[in-house]
C-alpha cells in the first residue's frame, strides 16, 4: 500500500522512510552492536521520548544480555531547538564500570548529548558509546562521535517513529518529512 502525505496542524508530512526499511535497517545496527557487545552486558540509556520505538526494536534486534534505563532531556520545542538542555528525568542506576550505549531518535545540533556527556562521565562508565537512528549531519553544531547510525539524513524536520511534531506523529511506523 503506498502511503499518504499527512497533516499536522497546518504542516504537510510526506512518506520518506518505510516502516520496512526502517526494520532493515535496525536489524543491521543491531548486528554491530553484537559483534561488539556479545558479551559485555551493555547498559541501554534511552533518551526520552523520541528514542523509545527505535530502542525497543534495537534491544530485540542486538540480542546480547543488556540491561535498559531511561532517561529524559529537553531541548527542543516545535520545530527548533531551544538551546537549553534540562535532565527531566535523572538516572538512577549505579553504571559505574559499565558499558554504555545510549539510544537516541535523532542527532541534529548535538547539542543535547553534548551536554549530557560530561555529566554520564563523572559516573565512570567503562565506556559510552551513541546509537542513533537518524543523524542530520549538516546541522551538527557540537562535535559527537557517533558509534552506531541508521540514516544520515538532510537538515529537514521529520517525525514518525518515535519523532513528534509537538508531541504528534510519534505513533507513525513509518518516518515522514515536512514538506515545504
Ligand atoms: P539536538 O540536541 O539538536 O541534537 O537535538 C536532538 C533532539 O531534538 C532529538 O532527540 C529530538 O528529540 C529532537 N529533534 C531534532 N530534530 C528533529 C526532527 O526532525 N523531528 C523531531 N524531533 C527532532
Ligand atoms: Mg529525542
Amino acid at each position: 500500500m503506498k502511503l499518504q502525505p499527512l497533516n499536522i496542524g497546518d504542516l504537510t508530512f510526506q512518506p520518506y522512510i518505510s516502516a520496512s526499511e526502517i526494520r532493515e535497517k535496525v536489524e543491521e545496527m543491531g548486528q554491530q552492536i553484537r559483534e561488539r557487545h556479545a558479551h559485555s552486558n551493555p547498559l541501554f540509556l534511552v533518551i526520552l521520548n523520541g528514542a523509545f520505538i527505535f530502542a525497543a526494536d534495537l534491544v530485540r534486534a542486538c540480542q546480547v544480555p543488556c540491561e535498559i534505563t531511561f532517561t529524559r532531556l529537553s531541548s527542543y520545542e516545535g520545530l527548533s531547538s531551544t538551546g537549553q538542555v534540562e535532565t527531566l528525568i535523572e538516572l538512577n542506576e549505579d553504571i559505574k564500570g559499565r558499558p554504555i550505549i545510549i539510544v537516541e531518535d535523532i542527532i541534529d545540533t548535538g547539542k543535547t548529548l553534548s551536554h549530557f556527556l560530561p555529566i554520564l562521565q563523572k559516573s565512570a562508565p567503562s565506556s559510552i558509546e551513541i546509537a542513533a537512528f537518524l543523524v542530520k549531519r549538516e546541522a551538527m553544531e557540537y562535535p559527537l562521535k557517533i558509534d552506531y547510525w541508521g540514516y544520515e539524513i538532510p537538515n529537514d524536520f521529520v517525525i514518525g517513529y518515535g519523532l513528534d511534531f509537538d508531541e504528534k506523529g510519534r505513533e507513525l511506523p513509518a518516518i515522514y518529512q515536512k514538506v515545504d
